[in-house]
């Protein structure tokens, strides 16, 4: 199986793809790192965990990484995930321990010790832990297989400011340090998870499996799509986070173009806005796989199915 580190801010549709993660054979979690985001850290690592042991499977390894961006102060979005970061279901308050190695140590630590190109990155937060890693050691980047992200949006614009999707927002130095640093990328953007709808047929098709994950991850998705359907009077929430572990099991599932990707990091205006040279203008060197279309019922039907596994 292929080796990944996740490394996220649960958040509901982080745990959603953990939960994908965890339920598909062709991947192999060497880690589990969390990042200050959504919510608070100790918020994050401690709902990783949750997930883990609803899971079944608590002797996964999760770390606790950076409290709080590179330069910026932190912003988090309890108005979308609650208090928790996690509202929705019922969940008990995880036994398994937090690993004592600081996420940065592990992610820079499992890199050097792995096979050059055997680890993948998956991060669907904030970049802040993976640009201390660069910046602790450079020397990991080449050793990357790939870095898979959730974050950003061109034609779709952003999410919370009109330029800037959330991740890319509350960290942008990290995501400028991520997108220069030579690794190879494949954004998931707005444009692919607006399309990856909780529609109330497919949250039933989740409930319907009647297993403990699959009530949850119905009660995790119903909390979470109020705040679209009531803002926007969409038909369900955009599923985010779980489009970066689908690619890595179903790439053919997603349509995309290589091309240049850079990070507003200057303009308060347009504070992490990803530009995306689409059309090839600017000469810049590709740098991205931006990915802009997703066969949604696929994806719900690869999720449906790997969740009933748990
Ligand atoms: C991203 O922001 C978070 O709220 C979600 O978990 C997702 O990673 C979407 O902009
Ligand atoms: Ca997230």
């Amino acid at each position: 199986p292929r080796k990944i580190i996740i490394d996220t801010d649960p958040g509901q549709d982080d745990a959603v793809a953990i939960l994908l993660a965890l339920g598909s054979p062709e991947l192999d979690v060497l880690g589990i790192t969390a990042v200050a985001g959504n919510v608070p850290l100790a918020l994050t690592e401690k709902n990783a965990r949750k997930i883990c042991e609803l899971a079944g499977r608590p002797e996964t390894s999760v770390f606790a990484g950076c409290t709080r961006p590179l330069v910026r102060r932190l912003v988090t979005a309890e108005h979308i995930h609650g208090r928790t970061g996690l509202d929705g279901p019922d969940l008990p308050e995880p036994a398994m321990p937090l690993q004592e190695q600081h996420a940065v140590d592990f992610i820079v630590e499992t890199l050097l010790a792995e096979d050059e190109k055997a680890v993948t990155l998956c991060t669907l937060g904030p970049l802040t832990n993976i640009a201390a890693a660069l910046n602790r050691a450079p020397e990991i980047a080449p050793r990357i297989r790939e870095l898979v992200l959730m974050g950003g949006g061109f034609f779709e614009g952003g999410n919370v400011t009109p330029a800037a999707e959330f991740n890319i927002h509350v960290d942008p130095h990290a995501a400028e340090i991520v997108f220069k640093a030579g690794i190879p990328l494949v954004v998931m953007p707005l444009d692919v998870t607006h399309k990856a709808l909780t529609t109330a047929r497919r949250v039933e098709s989740f409930r319907a499996l009647g297993t403990r994950v699959g009530i949850a991850t119905a009660e995790l998705l119903e909390f979470f799509e109020r705040y679209d359907e009531e803002k926007y009077g969409s038909d369900g929430g955009p599923l985010h986070d779980p489009c970066v572990i689908a690619y890595l099991i179903r790439p053919d599932l997603f349509g995309g173009r290589f091309c240049n990707v850079a990070i507003e990091t200057a303009s308060e205006l347009t504070m992490g806005m990803t530009v995306v040279d689409w059309w090839g203008v600017t000469g810049r060197e590709k740098n991205a796989m931006v990915m802009r279309d997703v066969d949604s019922d696929g994806f719900f039907d690869l999720l449906t199915e790997r969740l009933g596994r748990l």
